[in-house]
């Protein structure tokens, strides 16, 4: 297990009750506020005015911004730092999924900051300072309502890019299970599919002395494969719902990879997927992972051996099962799964042919071989989009 530091501000409101803990929350923070939300699911579903109600009894000043992308997009952020500029706002309220909350985070820093804020993002500048946060989740996905993450893209450029900062860890997140509940299939699963990659992501790695950090892993990884297919067939269900819910957030706020260091190439490969293509992340992760498990397996089984005995029900090692054969039915069983709950399987699914494939793997390699677990070279990332098409 490797040294680590851990620290991890935001407040975590879980529970249908716990709405009312908004109006509190925005008490502290400012009578000034900016609503960053998406493309209309919260006018739909009820959420809106439920936030609305809130920040009113706080006497709070609502400035709106809406119609953030999903893989939102550097442009939103200029015009979301423009508004807070305007409006002398006091802080940022995100009202949806990853995407609304990922912008949300960007603006509060950008709000900032003097320069182009693209230059943050793409890790040229340093965010050092940002308006306060706070989030209400619609989706269960990225754990972004609990990190100090943000994914931002560039439609002119098309380029997708993370970055980071303690800055803009959510002073307060709200999870209310029955907010998640309108969301649709297909989005309910690109979720499930990015929050057990997250799992993954952190799971593969090479650490001595780590059974603690991989039973957390196998703990999530179980309850989501129990939990997933009676969501798919009761999406209005709450207690799946919360259970989905709670999945997300601990899957990527940090639990996981305290003293050990994860791979994370999967996501790198994917970012420069939806960087070309705008497809929704989860989509491009189902695609991905299974090819990345096909190769990484190849050189140490012996993990993927054990995914597939401790959460996949597969049988173990000995009596002429070997790790390799084990690890076979693991990935097996992951594709089987993934498959049933109608994620894709094919970039072809999307649309997607071979014709900008050399290009992404040189966006993924640009600054050299990515990932801990199998370091990937760019003929290794090209082979795996290709066996992906
Ligand atoms: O825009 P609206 O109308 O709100 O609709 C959204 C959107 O169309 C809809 N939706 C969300 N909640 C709903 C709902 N529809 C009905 N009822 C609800 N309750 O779902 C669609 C997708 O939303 P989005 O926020 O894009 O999805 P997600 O949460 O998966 O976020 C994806 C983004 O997060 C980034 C991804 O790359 C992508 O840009 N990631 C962020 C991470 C982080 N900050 O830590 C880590 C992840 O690995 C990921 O890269
Ligand atoms: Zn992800």
């Amino acid at each position: 297990m490797r040294s680590f530091a851990y620290w991890n501000p935001t407040k975590l409101y879980y529970g249908d009750d716990q709405v009312g803990q908004l109006a509190a929350e925005s008490k502290k923070l400012g009578s000034r506020v900016l609503l960053v939300y998406g493309g209309g699911s919260i006018h739909r579903n009820g959420v809106y005015d439920a936030v609305m109600r809130e920040l009113s009894a706080a006497g709070a000043e609502v400035v709106e911004l809406s119609g953030v992308e999903p893989n939102p997009r550097v442009s939103t952020v200029r015009r979301g730092a423009e508004l807070c500029r305007e409006h002398r706002i006091d802080w940022v309220l995100a009202a949806g999924g990853g995407s609304v909350i990922d912008c949300a985070k960007a603006i509060a820093a950008a709000a900032k900051y003097d320069g182009d804020f693209w230059d943050v993002v793409t890790k040229k500048a340093t965010a050092t300072d940002a308006l306060p946060l706070g989030t209400v989740l619609t989706l269960a996905a990225t754990g972004s309502e609990m990190n100090a993450n943000s994914v931002i893209s560039n439609a002119d450029t098309q380029e997708k890019h993370g970055w980071s900062s303690s800055l803009v860890y959510p002073r307060f997140s709200i999870l209310a299970p029955s907010f998640t509940a309108t969301a649709p299939l297909d989005q309910t699963v690109y979720g499930i599919v990015d929050m057990m990659s997250h799992v993954f992501e952190q799971y593969f790695h090479h650490d001595a002395n780590a059974p603690v950090q991989d039973g957390f892993c196998e703990s999530i990884l179980r309850a989501v494969v129990q939990t997933a297919p009676k969501l798919a067939a009761d999406l209005g269900n709450p207690e799946h719902r919360g259970t989905i819910l709670y999945c997300g957030t601990v899957a990527l706020n940090g639990l996981l990879s305290m003293g050990i260091r994860g791979d994370w190439a999967n996501h790198d490969m994917e970012h420069a997927v939806s960087a070309v293509y705008d497809i929704p992340h989860g989509g491009g992760l189902a695609i991905l992972f299974p090819h990345w498990m096909d190769m990484a397996s190849r050189k140490h089984p012996e993990k993927f051996a054990q995914l597939g005995v401790n959460v996949f029900g597969v049988k173990g090692v000995g009596e002429g099962r070997t790790a390799e054969k084990v690890a076979e039915e693991a990935i097996a069983a992951l594709r089987a799964f993934w498959t049933s709950l109608g994620a894709p399987a094919r970039l072809s699914d999307y649309g997607i042919d071979g014709s900008q494939l050399e290009r992404m793997a040189g966006m993924v390699t640009a600054n050299g071989p990515r990932g801990h677990f199998v370091s990937l070279s760019r003929e290794d990332v090209l082979a795996i989009y290709r066996s992906a098409l």
